[in-house]
């Protein structure tokens, strides 16, 4: 087995590059090779295709619109920056750290710097990549940084980590993880993507998306009604045995059988099978959605080198608001 085996705590297990070799505010901007701008327009044509962007929220589409990312090729920092900074407040900069350790990420974040890698995944890696890149930064992330409420978001996360203990610093890792990395959110009645590592990976991206259909098809959520307390209501009936699932993905962890793509696909199937769930109703797919709950968060790794086995879901974004807010704003506010 590689030594790149995550702890359980899911994080990339460590630095890549020198971090000596950084960029500063005069060499930000890189000439990219024909091939780099090449994969870029492949990855953006990839999720850039009606059928998908249906299920990706309102938020990030006019993102999108304000943004004008070519589709060709890789923007330049100072682009990103001009339709960036002057409706957000945020500001861009390119790190030569391909996985940013998140102490160091969090001083960034607190002075509202997003940091984008340099790095761009090679041909092997178009459907998943474990580490976060340059298209996962600028096409997930960078629609939705052109506007105040997920600035708003984003401005939470910092201060209350530079607070934290050790042990919420994690719970703050994994509410990140599952809310603008990893979040879905209810829009026109219909479960919509939200964060950016699902948007920026188009397996991942159409795998979501086939479990709104099979909740749909296997008669679990009827669209026609109100789908959030649908999703609630089988929550609070299932509750014990997502409790044996969530203490199952992490043993997996701990043994490290979560370390890549390939385990990931299927471990939620495997679980069922070993925990001797029947394989229907919430528990029917290949990735279990549940509410955003900050309790069962709390209990669930991030899944970085595999697919993530639970998804969460937020009623809307002023609801991810005040979740956060919830957990975050105490810790910001101590002494
Ligand atoms: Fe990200």
């Amino acid at each position: 087995m590689n030594q790149n085996v995550p702890s359980y705590t899911g994080d990339i297990a460590e630095q890549h590059i020198d971090p000596s070799q950084e960029y500063s505010a005069e060499n930000q901007e890189i000439a990219f090779s024909a091939e780099q701008h090449a994969i870029w327009a492949d990855l953006f044509d990839g999720v850039h295709q009606p059928y998908l962007l249906e299920h990706i929220c309102q938020e990030w589409k006019t993102g999108m619109e304000l943004l004008q990312l070519n589709p060709q090729g890789i923007s330049t920092v100072a682009y990103l920056n001009d339709r960036i900074t002057p409706r957000s407040g945020w500001q861009i900069e390119r790190t030569v750290v391909r996985y940013t350790m998140a102490d160091d990420w969090y001083k960034k974040f607190a002075a509202r710097i997003f940091l984008i890698t340099d790095y761009l995944r090679t041909r092997d890696q178009m459907e998943f990549t474990p580490e976060p890149d340059m298209f996962h930064d600028i096409f997930g992330h960078l629609p939705f940084l052109t506007q105040k409420f997920y600035a708003d978001i984003e401005d939470k996360f910092a201060p209350a980590y530079l607070k934290a203990t050790q042990e919420e610093r994690e719970v703050i890792k994994r509410l990140a993880w599952y809310s603008t990395e990893f979040g879905l959110v209810v829009q026109e009645n219909r479960f919509k993507v939200f964060g950016a590592g699902i948007i920026s990976g188009r397996k991942e991206l159409t795998r979501t998306i086939m479990e709104f259909y099979r909740l749909g098809r296997d008669n679990v959520i009827d669209f026609s009604r109100p789908v959030f307390a649908q999703l609630q209501a089988h929550f609070l009936a299932n509750k014990t045995n997502l409790h044996r699932i969530i203490d199952g993905v992490n043993a997996l962890h701990q043994k490290g059988e979560m370390s890549s793509a390939d385990q990931g696909w299927n471990v939620v199937l495997s679980l069922y099978q070993n925990l001797g769930i029947k394989q229907e109703g919430m528990f029917g797919g290949e990735v279990i959605i549940a509410p955003f709950d900050v309790e069962i968060i709390a209990r669930i790794p991030k899944t970085v080198y595999a697919f993530n086995p639970m998804l969460f879901v937020c009623e809307s974004l002023e609801t991810m608001d005040a979740i956060l807010d919830s957990y975050l704003k105490p810790i910001a506010e101590r002494a």
